[in-house]
């Protein structure tokens, strides 16, 4: 026990021996401290919080609210703290509890009482409001960039692999043979529809928050269309409550954010699949697996398996936040801090897996010796047999359906394929089949037949790499 400790009244004991001992001297200030602080992960708003400020300065002196002369001396302080900031050399102080305050202290050291005219007609509410709105806006926007990067490393694998054919799954069970560029030009449209919830998210958010000060404006002649346009909003947001009690452009950004990793988490998963001796549809190279420290042989998709399980953490946080602002009355309540966090975790999560599975997917080769051996088991061809069965001999799908029913099992019951039943065989099940059914058994004429639009034909895959080559250009 300290001595500090020792001559200050504990904290609901009264036995001399404050239960938390050591790290606390157990004084309900130092836990106050502890519990407002936060500081250790809100420093990350400073580029945030610095623009605000200029911004909010800059309004100030135009609006004449406060002097040129003390608005000059304001920014040049703000751009000597940029200035500590960047070199390393700024007091993030937890006695200043955030980074508004840690910012504010500063400043005053620098430039003396002049430094409490920037808080003139603001409120430490509508300046986190903004700040944190102007982070998960940045985060957006380079969430789009790594969506579109990791399209365009698909992109340039689907085009490489057009034509290469693999089996289309369904249950996980052999299907229809489909193309490996078909089926990564899926992801590209996930991804497309994943960057556009993340443009709509960031048109909503794109209203500014400052100036509605602590919940119900100011008295001052304030300019917030002046202080949007410059932080790049565009316009300020309506209601002053709203303003500084509103998270939901987190919460959209966030769910956005489990979406994507639930597409991440998928494709995660396949390459796990693939990468398997049975699957042997693919190869990462030794940048993207690691090995066994017991196992010699092993080469673990372990890249794959950290993007697969990122779900958890990006998912958690939008419940996190979700829970943390149900229930909240209007306007601003400290609970409101514990927005950051998540948020901030979320998309350092979702930031590392986007690029990781860029590099994983411009890294891998497939096998396509073994996929196209795989596309043609499973009888993923009988499909092709039934419509032949429509379209030559007029029947209607569903007795086609039992005729090629009846062929599976008669090539099953042989431990043949499909292709290999004899013409005899085939007409003991249907008379008025014929040798051309031959040339729809292969999964190649089965792949190249599916030409309607966004089907597995390698022509309409490609048309569909180019369309999308033209929207990423
Ligand atoms: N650090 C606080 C937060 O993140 C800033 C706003 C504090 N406002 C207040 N009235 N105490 O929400």
């Amino acid at each position: 026990m300290t001595d500090n400790a020792s001559d200050t009244p504990k904290a609901g004991k009264g036995q001399g021996q404050a239960m938390w001992g050591g790290r606390f001297s157990a004084k309900p200030a130092e836990l106050m401290q502890a519990i407002n602080v936060s500081i250790g992960f809100d420093k990350r708003l400073w580029a945030q919080d610095l623009a605000g400020s200029r911004a909010h300065a800059r309004m100030l002196i135009s609006q004449g609210v406060i002097a040129s002369s003390d608005g000059e001396e304001i920014l040049e302080g703000l751009a000597k703290i940029e200035d500590e900031i960047a070199t390393g050399t700024f007091p993030f102080r937890d006695e200043y509890e955030d980074i508004h305050m840690n910012i504010e202290a500063r400043l005053r050291e620098l430039i003396g009482p002049t430094a409490g005219r920037l808080h003139t007609a603001r409120s430490r509410n509508d300046q986190v409001a903004v700040d944190f709105r102007l982070w998960v806006r940045d985060a957006a926007d380079r969430t789009v960039g790594q969506l579109e990067a990791l399209q365009k490393a698909l992109l340039a694998q689907a085009e490489a692999h057009a034509d290469a054919l693999m089996p289309g799954f369904t249950h996980l069970q052999p299907a229809q043979p489909v193309t490996f560029g078909h089926h990564l030009m899926a992801y590209v449209e996930m991804f497309g529809r994943d960057a556009s919830r993340f443009r709509d998210a960031r048109a909503r958010m794109n209203e500014c928050p400052l100036g509605a000060a602590a919940l119900a404006g100011s008295p001052f002649p304030i300019d917030r269309h002046a202080t949007a346009a410059a932080l790049g909003f565009d316009r300020p947001t309506a209601n002053s409550l709203d303003s500084v009690s509103a998270r939901d452009f987190a919460l959209e950004a966030l769910s956005a954010a489990s979406i994507t990793a639930t597409h991440l988490s998928r494709l995660a998963e396949e390459i796990v699949l693939w990468t398997t001796p049975m699957f042997g549809f693919i190869k990462l190279t030794d940048a993207f697996t690691t090995g066994s420290s017991i196992m010699p042989q092993k080469k673990n998709p372990d890249a794959a398996e950290l993007i697969r399980a990122k779900v958890g953490r990006i998912l958690g946080s939008l419940t996190t936040l979700t829970v943390v602002m149900k229930g909240l009355p209007l306007a601003y309540s400290k609970d409101m801090q514990e927005d950051k966090v998540p948020t901030f975790e979320a998309f350092d999560a979702l930031e590392l897996s986007l690029l990781a599975m860029a590099g994983m997917v411009a890294d891998l080769t497939p096998n396509t010796e073994n996929m196209a051996k795989a596309a043609g088991a499973g009888f993923s061809t009988a499909t092709d047999l039934a419509d032949w069965l429509v379209r030559t001999l007029n029947m209607p799908f569903r007795d086609a359906h039992h005729v090629t029913g009846s062929a599976v099992k008669t090539a099953e019951g042989l431990g043949v394929d499909l292709a290999d039943l004899t013409l005899e065989q085939f007409q003991a099940i249907e008379p008025r089949i014929t040798q051309d059914v031959y040339a729809v058994l292969t999964p190649a004429a089965s792949a190249a037949s599916r030409m309607s639009y966004g089907g597995t034909a390698p022509a309409q895959v490609r048309a569909q790499i180019a369309r999308w080559k033209e929207l990423l250009a």
